[in-house]
């Protein structure tokens, strides 16, 4: 099953609590939650404790993006009955296969994102341990950019290597995702689509995720 993970990190954060519970009601499956911390990436967003508050306030998992270095550091802060996948990134992580290994002795399931520039033959050594391999398909840091094209072509090639080695670790794309390119998208191989601003910007929120959720339904 596809499933969507509308990123927060566009919601109005006043009124937090209102908006998981409207893109829950369109049939959003994840709460995408973007950690940053200002040095890996040039933007601070929130905490652990702002991911807390939403505890128990919608039955959608947490999907932890760590956007930050030293993440092993505050892994743990972010592990809740709620959190379904714990996600660093490949060029935040001095020993990778001791952090993934570390996300899952905790009971989460262990991601590892990509950059736009990273090679997928960065991941050759890890890949059979990893639950998720996300593709940023943007620049991390913010909301709202436009999606890099050639993130395509790398999820094409991730999907390929996947089967060839007969592995089953998901896919998911985080950037610039939208109605227009998401059939494009599911159609690469990805098994997870993180939508911020085109959730969370649309004038009927519900609505928007919905019509996600139908294209998904599609494949
Ligand atoms: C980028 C974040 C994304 C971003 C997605 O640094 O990791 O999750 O908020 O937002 P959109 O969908 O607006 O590109
Ligand atoms: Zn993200």
């Amino acid at each position: 099953m596809k499933r969507l993970a509308p990123s927060i990190l566009s919601a109005d954060f006043s009124r937090l609590g209102e908006h998981v519970a409207e893109i829950e009601k369109g049939g959003a499956h994840l709460v995408h939650v973007d950690v940053m911390d200002g040095h890996f990436v040039p933007n601070i967003s929130f905490g652990a404790t702002i991911m807390k508050s939403l505890a128990g306030k919608t039955s959608m998992p947490f999907d932890v993006h760590l956007m930050i270095e030293t993440p092993d550091k505050y892994i743990p802060e972010f592990v809740t009955p709620q959190t379904e996948f714990i996600t660093v990134h490949q060029e935040a992580c001095t020993h990778l296969h001791r952090t993934v290994q570390l996300i899952k002795s905790l009971g989460v399931k262990a991601g590892v994102a990509l950059n736009p520039a990273t090679s997928l033959s960065t991941l050759d050594y890890i890949l059979e341990d990893v639950d998720m391999v996300l593709i940023m398909s943007v620049n991390p840091g913010f909301g709202g950019q436009k999606f890099i094209p050639g993130a395509l072509e790398k999820i094409r090639e991730l999907a390929m290597i996947r089967e060839e080695l007969g592995l089953n670790f998901e896919i998911e794309v985080d950037g610039g995702a939208c109605l227009d390119n998401a059939a494009d998208l599911i159609e690469a191989g990805v098994d997870i689509m993180v939508a911020g601003s085109a959730v969370f910007g649309a004038p009927d929120i519900p609505k928007r995720a919905a019509d996600f959720v139908e294209i998904f339904s599609r494949y």
